[in-house]
C-alpha cells in the first residue's frame, strides 16, 4: 500500500523535477507518510512551476511605475471634499440598515516587532493595556450600540495565528462580541522554491509553506463559508483593515460615504505622504486604473515627482483601509487570475540532505504573495479618499526603539487622537495628563459632551471607559 503510494507519488514528483522531497520517504513512520503525501497531492505542482518560470508575474513595475499619476481621489481640502455631509449621512443609512461588516486580516507573523503570539493580543491601549484586537472590537461594539444594530467581524489568521487567536478571544469571551458575529478564518498558504525553482522541506514529512500573503483572504473568505454568511446577512459592503492599526476608524463614515457616492466597487482611505521615500505604498492611477505601487518599488525618480505648486505628484500613501461591495468580492472570486502573485526572495528554513535543518544567513527562497490591494484594478468606479494620518493611521511594525512605526509611536497617537477629543468638547487639560477614551464609552462627541459637560476638572491620567 505504502510502497505503492510512494511509486504514485515520485511518477507526479518527477514529471516537475521535484522527486527530492521524497528524500527521507523510507525513514518515516507511515503517519508522517500520509501526511507528507496528503500534503504533496494539495500542491499545483503546474501551477509552481509557471510561478517559478515567472509566466504568471505581474506586469514589469518599473515600467508602470513611470506611467504613474495622481489617483481619483476625494481630497481633505478642496471641491470634492464638500458632499462630505452627504457622504456622513449615507453612510450612517448604511450601517443603521445592518448592511455593513468588517473585515480584519491578522495572518502576520509579526517578526518586525519581535513580539512572539499573533500581534493582536498585544498590549497596546497607553492606559488601558487594551490589547488590538480589544481596541477593535470595541470600536464595532461601541458603533454597534450607537446604531442599534449588529456588526458582524471576519477575522482572517493563518496556520502560525490561528490557535493562539481563537484560545485568546475565547479566554476573553469574544471581548463581548456575540459568538454568531465574530468568524474567525484561516488563510491558506504557498510553498516556497528555490533557486532552481525547487519546493523545500522542512521537516523530513514536511514541505515549508508560508501564508499566500492579504490576498488570501479572496479565496478564504469564500472556501470557509464567511461569503456565504455575509450575503445570508444582507451585506452589501466590507470594511477592510489591518490589525496592527490601532488607530484605525472601523467604519469611518467619509470613507464608507464617498465610496457609496462614487458608487464604487472598492474604495481606500489614504493619507498624504510627507516624503517622497515615506515607506508605504503608492496609491496610483496608470491608465485610468487605480492600483498600489510598494516603495521599494517606485522608482525615486518618478516618487520625486512634483506639480506646480511644489507638492508630490504621487502623494497618496495606502494605509491598507478599504470598502468593498460584496458583489465584486463575489466576482472576483470566482475568477482565478483575479489577483496576480508577487515574489519576494526570502530567508527560508530547510532540511539538508542529511536531514538537520538550516537556518539559512541569506536569502534562499522565493515566496508567492498575493495583495488585496490589486482587486483595485479591476473594480468599478475605484477612488481613493483622503483622510488626516494623525486621525486614521499609527501601525505598530516595529520593536520598541526603531524610529518609526513603534509601540510608542502608536501608543502616542492614541493619546493625542483622545486628548484632542477632550478639548474638543471644550475641557481644558495640563499638558502632563494623559487620556484614553474606550470608544464604548463615548462614540461620538455629543455623548462625550454630555458625560463630560464644561467644567469637568481632569487632573490626573484617566481612561475612560
Ligand atoms: C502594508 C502594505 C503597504 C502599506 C502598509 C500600511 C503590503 C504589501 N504593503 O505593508 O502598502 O503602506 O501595509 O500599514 O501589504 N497579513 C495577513 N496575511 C499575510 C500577510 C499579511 O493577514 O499572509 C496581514 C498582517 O497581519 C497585517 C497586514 O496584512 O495586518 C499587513 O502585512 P505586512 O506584511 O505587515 O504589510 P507591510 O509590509 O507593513
Amino acid at each position: 500500500m505504502q510502497a505503492a503510494s510512494k511509486d504514485r507519488l515520485n511518477a507526479h514528483l518527477k514529471a516537475y523535477q521535484q522527486e527530492h522531497l521524497l528524500a527521507f520517504w523510507s525513514d518515516l513512520e507511515s503517519e508522517s507518510q500520509d501526511q507528507l503525501a496528503r500534503q504533496l497531492d494539495a500542491i499545483d505542482f503546474e501551477f509552481m512551476q509557471q510561478l517559478h518560470a515567472g509566466s504568471r508575474e505581474i506586469a514589469d513595475l518599473e515600467t508602470v511605475a513611470s506611467r504613474a499619476t495622481s489617483p481619483a481621489a476625494v481630497r481633505l481640502e478642496g471641491e470634492a471634499s464638500r458632499d462630505s455631509d452627504d457622504a456622513h449621512e449615507a453612510a450612517g443609512a448604511l450601517i443603521a440598515a445592518g448592511k455593513i461588516g468588517a473585515m480584519l486580516v491578522a495572518g502576520g507573523q509579526g517578526t518586525r516587532l519581535g513580539f512572539p503570539h499573533p500581534k493582536g493580543m498585544f498590549p497596546i491601549g497607553p492606559l488601558s493595556d487594551r490589547s488590538l484586537f480589544q481596541m477593535h472590537i470595541d470600536q464595532l461594539l461601541a458603533i454597534g450600540a450607537y446604531y442599534g444594530v449588529r456588526l458582524p467581524l471576519y477575522l482572517m489568521t493563518s496556520p502560525a495565528t490561528h490557535d493562539p487567536t481563537l484560545k485568546f478571544l475565547q479566554e476573553h469571551d469574544n471581548f463581548g462580541l456575540p459568538r454568531e458575529d465574530l468568524h474567525v478564518f484561516c488563510q491558506g498558504t504557498m510553498p516556497a522554491v528555490d533557486l532552481d525553482g525547487k519546493l523545500l522541506l522542512d521537516a523530513p514529512d514536511h514541505v515549508a509553506e508560508s501564508p499566500d500573503g492579504h490576498g488570501g483572504m479572496l479565496a478564504a473568505f469564500c472556501n470557509s463559508g464567511c461569503l456565504q454568511d455575509a450575503q445570508e446577512r444582507g451585506l452589501e459592503q466590507l470594511f477592510y483593515f489591518q490589525v496592527d492599526n490601532p488607530l484605525a476608524k472601523v467604519c469611518d463614515k467619509s470613507l464608507i460615504g464617498h465610496h457609496l457616492l462614487a458608487d464604487s466597487e472598492m474604495t481606500t482611505q489614504v493619507v498624504a505622504k510627507g516624503a517622497p521615500d515615506d515607506k508605504v505604498g503608492n496609491v496610483v492611477d496608470v491608465d485610468g486604473r487605480l492600483m498600489v505601487i510598494e516603495y521599494s518599488d517606485l522608482p525615486a525618480e518618478v516618487g520625486e515627482r512634483r506639480n506646480a505648486d511644489g507638492t508630490l505628484e504621487l502623494w497618496a500613501g495606502n494605509i491598507a483601509i478599504h470598502v468593498f461591495r460584496v458583489d465584486f468580492l463575489e466576482r472576483a472570486a470566482q475568477s482565478n487570475s483575479a489577483l496576480p502573485f508577487h515574489r519576494a526572495r526570502k530567508k527560508v528554513p530547510f532540511v539538508n540532505e542529511r536531514g538537520e535543518l538550516v537556518e539559512p544567513a541569506a536569502p534562499n527562497a522565493t515566496k508567492f504573495e498575493r495583495f488585496i490591494f490589486d482587486l483595485m484594478s479591476s473594480a468599478k468606479n475605484a477612488i481613493a479618499v483622503e483622510a488626516a494620518e494623525a486621525d486614521v493611521f499609527a501601525p505598530v511594525k516595529n520593536a520598541t526603539g526603531s524610529p518609526k512605526d513603534t509601540p510608542e509611536t502608536a501608543q502616542a497617537a492614541i493619546l493625542a487622537r483622545d486628548r484632542l477629543r477632550i478639548e474638543s468638547s471644550g475641557i481644558e487639560l495640563a499638558p502632563d495628563v494623559a487620556i484614553e477614551i474606550n470608544p464604548r464609552y463615548a462614540y461620538d462627541a455629543k455623548t462625550l459632551r454630555d458625560k463630560l459637560p464644561q467644567g469637568t476638572k481632569i487632573d490626573r491620567d484617566t481612561y475612560f471607559h
